[in-house]
Protein backbone atom coordinates (compact mmCIF):
# COMPACT_ATOMS: atom_id res chain seq x y z
CA UNK A 1 0.00 0.00 0.00
CA UNK A 2 0.97 3.50 -1.01
CA UNK A 3 2.09 5.56 2.10
CA UNK A 4 1.53 9.29 2.82
CA UNK A 5 3.28 11.39 5.66
CA UNK A 6 1.26 14.31 6.36
CA UNK A 7 1.71 17.49 9.13
CA UNK A 8 0.72 20.90 9.54
CA UNK A 9 1.35 23.76 12.11
CA UNK A 10 -1.60 25.58 13.66
CA UNK A 11 -2.14 27.59 10.35
CA UNK A 12 -2.25 24.62 8.10
CA UNK A 13 -4.33 22.72 10.57
CA UNK A 14 -8.13 23.52 8.93
CA UNK A 15 -7.35 21.37 5.98
CA UNK A 16 -5.11 18.38 7.13
CA UNK A 17 -8.63 16.21 8.27
CA UNK A 18 -10.27 16.63 5.09
CA UNK A 19 -7.29 15.63 3.17
CA UNK A 20 -6.63 12.64 5.04
CA UNK A 21 -9.93 11.18 3.99
CA UNK A 22 -8.89 12.48 0.11
CA UNK A 23 -5.77 10.22 0.83
CA UNK A 24 -7.69 7.52 2.67
CA UNK A 25 -10.72 7.53 -0.20
CA UNK A 26 -7.95 6.77 -2.94
CA UNK A 27 -6.29 3.61 -0.54
CA UNK A 28 -3.28 5.45 0.84
CA UNK A 29 -2.14 4.54 3.99
CA UNK A 30 -2.02 7.88 5.59
CA UNK A 31 0.54 8.75 8.94
CA UNK A 32 -0.82 11.99 10.48
CA UNK A 33 2.49 13.89 12.30
CA UNK A 34 -0.23 16.23 13.60
CA UNK A 35 -1.14 18.98 14.65
CA UNK A 36 -4.08 18.38 16.02
CA UNK A 37 -5.22 22.17 16.53
CA UNK A 38 -5.41 25.62 15.13
CA UNK A 39 -5.13 27.07 19.13
CA UNK A 40 -1.71 26.42 19.83
CA UNK A 41 1.26 27.65 18.09
CA UNK A 42 3.43 24.76 15.67
CA UNK A 43 6.78 25.88 13.98
CA UNK A 44 6.43 25.07 10.57
CA UNK A 45 9.83 23.38 10.39
CA UNK A 46 9.44 20.96 12.87
CA UNK A 47 5.87 19.92 10.87
CA UNK A 48 8.39 19.54 7.21
CA UNK A 49 10.86 18.10 9.41
CA UNK A 50 8.48 15.19 10.52
CA UNK A 51 7.60 14.89 7.14
CA UNK A 52 10.90 15.23 5.87
CA UNK A 53 11.80 12.50 8.32
CA UNK A 54 8.95 10.52 7.54
CA UNK A 55 10.15 10.04 3.72
CA UNK A 56 14.46 9.79 4.64
CA UNK A 57 13.36 6.35 7.10
CA UNK A 58 11.31 4.91 4.72
CA UNK A 59 8.15 5.19 6.29
CA UNK A 60 6.03 7.42 3.58
CA UNK A 61 6.59 7.65 0.17
CA UNK A 62 4.69 11.18 -0.25
CA UNK A 63 4.54 14.15 1.86
CA UNK A 64 2.46 16.55 2.22
CA UNK A 65 3.05 19.50 4.66
CA UNK A 66 0.45 22.53 5.31
CA UNK A 67 0.97 26.01 6.48
CA UNK A 68 -0.31 29.29 6.51
CA UNK A 69 0.76 30.21 2.79
CA UNK A 70 2.60 26.92 2.13
CA UNK A 71 5.90 29.01 1.34
CA UNK A 72 7.68 28.02 4.80
CA UNK A 73 6.34 24.40 5.27
CA UNK A 74 8.39 24.34 1.33
CA UNK A 75 11.61 26.38 2.53
CA UNK A 76 12.50 23.95 5.31
CA UNK A 77 11.31 20.69 3.55
CA UNK A 78 13.69 21.49 0.53
CA UNK A 79 16.49 21.85 3.04
CA UNK A 80 16.38 18.23 3.97
CA UNK A 81 18.60 15.23 1.76
CA UNK A 82 15.88 13.27 -0.71
CA UNK A 83 12.91 16.09 -0.41
CA UNK A 84 11.54 18.18 -3.46
CA UNK A 85 8.77 20.06 -1.91
CA UNK A 86 6.96 22.46 -3.86
CA UNK A 87 3.54 24.75 -3.24
CA UNK A 88 0.95 23.52 -6.07
CA UNK A 89 -2.14 26.25 -5.29
CA UNK A 90 -3.37 24.42 -8.64
CA UNK A 91 -3.69 21.09 -10.31
CA UNK A 92 -1.55 21.53 -13.16
CA UNK A 93 1.28 22.09 -10.97
CA UNK A 94 0.28 19.05 -8.47
CA UNK A 95 0.55 16.09 -10.96
CA UNK A 96 3.34 18.22 -13.18
CA UNK A 97 5.48 18.60 -10.38
CA UNK A 98 5.33 14.63 -9.92
CA UNK A 99 5.70 13.87 -13.55
CA UNK A 100 8.38 15.78 -14.79
CA UNK A 101 10.11 17.00 -11.36
CA UNK A 102 9.49 14.33 -8.76
CA UNK A 103 8.50 16.40 -6.12
CA UNK A 104 7.73 14.18 -3.23
CA UNK A 105 6.24 16.95 -1.04
CA UNK A 106 3.45 18.75 -1.61
CA UNK A 107 2.91 21.95 0.19
CA UNK A 108 -0.55 24.36 1.28
CA UNK A 109 -1.13 27.03 2.35
CA UNK A 110 -4.67 26.88 4.13
CA UNK A 111 -5.24 30.32 4.90
CA UNK A 112 -5.18 30.74 0.73
CA UNK A 113 -7.29 27.41 -0.91
CA UNK A 114 -10.17 26.39 0.18
CA UNK A 115 -10.99 22.81 1.29
CA UNK A 116 -12.43 21.70 -2.05
CA UNK A 117 -9.28 23.02 -4.53
CA UNK A 118 -7.30 21.85 -1.90
CA UNK A 119 -8.59 18.22 -2.00
CA UNK A 120 -8.23 18.24 -6.28
CA UNK A 121 -4.95 19.07 -5.75
CA UNK A 122 -4.28 16.49 -3.49
CA UNK A 123 -5.83 13.49 -6.18
CA UNK A 124 -3.84 15.17 -8.59
CA UNK A 125 -0.65 14.88 -7.06
CA UNK A 126 -1.50 11.48 -5.44
CA UNK A 127 -2.75 10.41 -8.85
CA UNK A 128 0.85 11.31 -10.81
CA UNK A 129 3.83 9.09 -10.72
CA UNK A 130 7.10 10.54 -12.30
CA UNK A 131 7.86 10.40 -16.17
CA UNK A 132 10.81 8.43 -16.44
CA UNK A 133 11.76 10.04 -19.92
CA UNK A 134 15.36 10.70 -20.23
CA UNK A 135 14.97 14.14 -20.49
CA UNK A 136 13.25 14.21 -16.73
CA UNK A 137 15.48 11.94 -15.60
CA UNK A 138 18.80 13.95 -16.31
CA UNK A 139 17.17 17.09 -15.37
CA UNK A 140 16.58 15.10 -11.86
CA UNK A 141 19.91 14.34 -11.79
CA UNK A 142 21.21 17.65 -12.24
CA UNK A 143 18.66 18.21 -9.36
CA UNK A 144 20.14 16.18 -7.58
CA UNK A 145 23.70 16.86 -8.23
CA UNK A 146 22.40 20.53 -6.74
CA UNK A 147 21.65 18.64 -3.18
CA UNK A 148 25.00 17.21 -3.58
CA UNK A 149 26.67 20.29 -3.33
CA UNK A 150 27.21 21.25 -7.38
C1 LIG B 1 2.08 30.81 10.91
O1 LIG B 1 1.45 31.94 11.42
C2 LIG B 1 2.53 31.06 9.50
O2 LIG B 1 3.60 31.93 9.49
C3 LIG B 1 2.92 29.74 8.85
O3 LIG B 1 1.84 28.88 8.90
C4 LIG B 1 3.28 29.79 7.38
O4 LIG B 1 2.38 30.56 6.66
C5 LIG B 1 4.64 30.10 7.03
O5 LIG B 1 4.99 30.08 5.83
Amino acid sequence: MKRLAIAADHGGYPLKTKLIEVAGGLGWAVLDLGTDSAEHPVDYPDSARDVGLALQEGRAERGIVLCGSGVGACIAANKMKGIRAGVCHDTYSAHQGVEHDDMNVLCIGARIIGSELASEITRAYLGATFQNEERLVRRLNKVLALERGG
